[in-house]
């Protein structure tokens, strides 16, 4: 995988968040440090840090970072404290699920620390903040592994929007696989949707590719069609925003219409999610809340001039949902999930339980 990329991180004094800041890639690595609430909102907001994992690691360390400073005399006062920059972090984006996990995994680990001093409780939630962003990079690792055994050299295969390296802690989940392959002379053929609006494919997964030496093929939208036609894709690997305990996936926009067209074409549609990704509080894809951004992005952003008429109707939903039966398998870091996934999902979680009771 690409080495110089750092998406998110803490600083070595445990004072700033710094990420890469994503809007700009590929013609400019410029990375932030940011301190205040703020600040990481904002950054979540407008994608400058962006991608599931990477969401749900910014927001715990912009939590962190959020009463770090904190003179609260008592516990009380800083749970008050800390409970009021969470809401706030938590209201950055609505659909990946990785945000809230993150914030409720702090907030658990504040609590299992109630009984210590203030300075204590502040260590271990950056103690925590760091261990969820290492423990992503292991797991999307292990998914990598596991996709890896699902491909032969020398395969084609396409992806949507951006699931790389730049949208976790490092590998990636949807581009795992294809970092694995390329390290072990795989030499996979990858096609990557632009992905529109916000052209996360053109801008990021084949800027990733490129600085790691993968075969990419950049592709608009609509050619998926014609690429599958030609038989140059076996495979079709995604990421996602939130896996439903049925197994309806919501990922970027977009996601839904490729899945129909690997069906049509007989090509695997498989979804990758680390279990922070997946959701079983949340029954099926019905439930899930679809971000909706602004109009702009449809009609001016990335254009030298506006190219729609002043005052259309725009509808502009960041993600959508496919349906499970269009999913061959999900891959997770505790192995790979088969329909009918109301089983297969639960069934995973008891094995990651067992691993936790273990370690
Ligand atoms: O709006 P974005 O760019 O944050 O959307 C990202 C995606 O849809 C990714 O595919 C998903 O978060 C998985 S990232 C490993």
């Amino acid at each position: 995988m690409p080495k110089q990329i750092e998406p998110v991180a803490l600083d070595d004094a445990g004072s700033a968040l710094v990420i890469v800041d994503q809007t700009l890639i590929p013609n400019e690595t410029r990375y932030l440090r940011l301190t205040t609430p703020e600040e990481t909102w904002e950054a979540i907001r407008s994608l400058r840090v962006r991608g599931a994992p990477a969401i749900g690691i910014a927001a715990a360390m912009g939590l962190y970072l959020g009463v770090k400073g904190s003179e609260a005399a008592d516990f009380e006062d800083f749970y008050h404290e800390f409970r009021q920059v969470k809401a706030y972090l938590a209201s950055a984006r609505p659909t990946a699920v990785n945000l809230f996990w993150a914030l409720d995994r702090m907030e658990a680990c504040l609590l299992r620390h109630r009984d210590r001093p203030i300075p204590e409780i502040k260590e271990a939630l950056r103690a925590e903040a760091e261990a969820i962003r290492e423990e992503d990079a292991r797991a999307n690792r292990t998914i990598g592994e596991y996709s890896l055994s699902l491909l032969k050299p020398g395969m084609g295969i396409l992806t949507h929007c951006n699931a790389g390296a730049l949208a976790t802690a490092a590998y990636g989940t949807a581009l795992a696989p294809i970092y694995l392959g390329q390290e072990r002379g795989y030499n996979f053929r990858v096609f990557a949707d632009e992905t529109r609006p916000l052209l996360q494919g053109a801008r990021l997964t084949a800027y990733e590719l490129m600085q790691a030496g993968v075969d990419v093929t950049l592709i608009c939208d609509n050619m998926a069609s014609a690429v599958m036609k030609n038989g140059w894709v076996d495979a079709v690997f995604v990421g996602c925003d939130r896996v439903a305990a049925n197994g309806d996936t919501a990922n970027k926009i977009g996601t839904s219409g490729v899945a129909i067209l690997a069906r049509h074409y007989g090509i695997p549609f498989y979804v990758c999610a680390p279990t922070s990704t997946i959701d079983l509080r949340c029954p099926t894809g019905a439930d899930i809340v679809i971000e909706e951004r602004r109009p702009e992005e449809v009609t001016e952003q990335w254009y030298a001039k506006r190219m729609a008429p002043e005052g259309v109707k725009v509808y502009n939903p960041a993600f959508d949902v496919t349906d499970a039966d269009l999913i061959t398998a999900i891959i997770t870091e505790y192995g790979i999930a088969r329909p009918p996934y109301t089983e297969s999902l639960k069934e995973l979680f008891r094995r990651k339980e067992e691993a936790e009771r273990r370690a």
